[in-house]
């Protein structure tokens, strides 16, 4: 039920980088395969299909502003219209249904975004720290989760799991008591914050600050006394109901000791891993938007309610 909304949210589906002047990028995006090109100055997305006989796009390549399809060489440009049919005599007109199905695609962040509608619900998520000069990305990695992107969201932010899953990582069983946290909602944007005490994985206490974009984009402020921050992009691109592709950056306003550097890789390796065995095995595989499947703790469970009721009207509307 939440298919058709989802298509009008903005999702990363790559690093800009990988999106160059020479290929087609493939990404499959809610249960479409689909393409961004880099044409001259212009990003563009597409279905990855040539209406002439049905081929994927990505096979094809690029020539300037123009992408190429590699089975009868049609050549496409940024508004998706054909404007070049070799087959045909010069003189010949181009058929004017002879277009590939667009949608939008930005940069932000150092990743494309695309948004398979033309007025999207919401902005791609302001994460401004992210833009601040005083803050340096320290980590950026992408994952495939055979998992829906709900329940790896849910995941993200739950704060029972920290000293059962990561037990002295980022949390420990001598703290196991989920702090409350303060809910405000504005529009598109879940924001909450939650003081978590000192503890054996963390000598000082801090604010976990989130604010969550709907659907699946969480940014995050870990906060310590002395200014110290560390900041976390955290998206699940929904490829399809039971698969996503996950987005993390990571940045601080600190330089890390270079033995540390080293450090944040590896552990956040693990980290993932954790999570991934506990979220790919769930069931059932989409986040059960009823409330009154599965059950819910009032006061540890607080977030994950406001949640699924924040996605859940989605799917009512
Ligand atoms: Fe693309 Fe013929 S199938 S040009
Ligand atoms: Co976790």
């Amino acid at each position: 039920a939440l298919w058709p909304a989802l298509r009008e949210y903005w999702h990363p589906v790559a690093w800009s980088e990988e999106v160059d002047a020479k290929k087609p990028f493939p990404f499959r995006l809610l249960d479409e395969d689909i393409v961004v090109c880099r044409l001259g100055d212009r990003l563009a997305a597409f279905s990855d299909l040539c209406i002439h006989r049905g081929t994927p796009i990505s096979l094809g390549w690029i020539e300037g502003e123009k992408v190429v399809c590699a089975y009868h060489g049609w050549s496409y440009n940024a508004e998706g219209k054909c404007i070049r049919i070799p087959s045909l005599p010069d003189d010949h007109p181009i058929p004017k249904r002879a277009c590939l199905q667009t949608y939008q695609a930005r940069e932000r962040y150092g990743m494309v975004w695309v948004s398979m509608c033309d007025e999207p619900r919401a902005p791609i998520p302001e994460c401004p720290l992210f833009e601040d000069p005083s803050y340096r990305l320290v980590l950026r990695d992408r994952w495939f989760w055979n998992a829906s992107a709900a329940r790896g969201t849910e995941n993200f932010f739950d704060q029972g799991h920290f000293p059962w899953v990561h037990e002295g990582i980022l949390g420990s069983r001598d703290n196991t008591k989920v702090a409350e946290a303060t809910i405000k909602r504005e529009g598109e944007v879940l924001h909450f914050w939650i003081e978590v005490p000192a503890d054996a994985t963390h000598a000082v206490p801090y604010v976990r600050n989130y604010s969550l974009s709907r659907p699946f984009a969480i940014y995050q402020r870990k906060e310590e006394p002395d200014r110290r921050n560390e900041v976390y992009l955290n998206v699940f691109t929904p490829n399809s109901a039971k698969k996503s592709t996950r987005f993390l950056l990571i940045g601080r306003n600190y330089d890390p000791d270079p033995s540390e550097a080293k450090g944040i890789e590896t552990l956040n390796e693990i980290v993932v891993a954790q999570d991934r065995v506990i979220v790919e095995g769930q069931r059932p595989e989409e986040l059960p938007l009823d409330l009154a499947e599965e059950l819910h703790l009032k006061g540890p469970d607080a977030l994950a309610l406001a949640y699924r009721k924040f996605l859940r009207e989605l799917g009512v509307e």
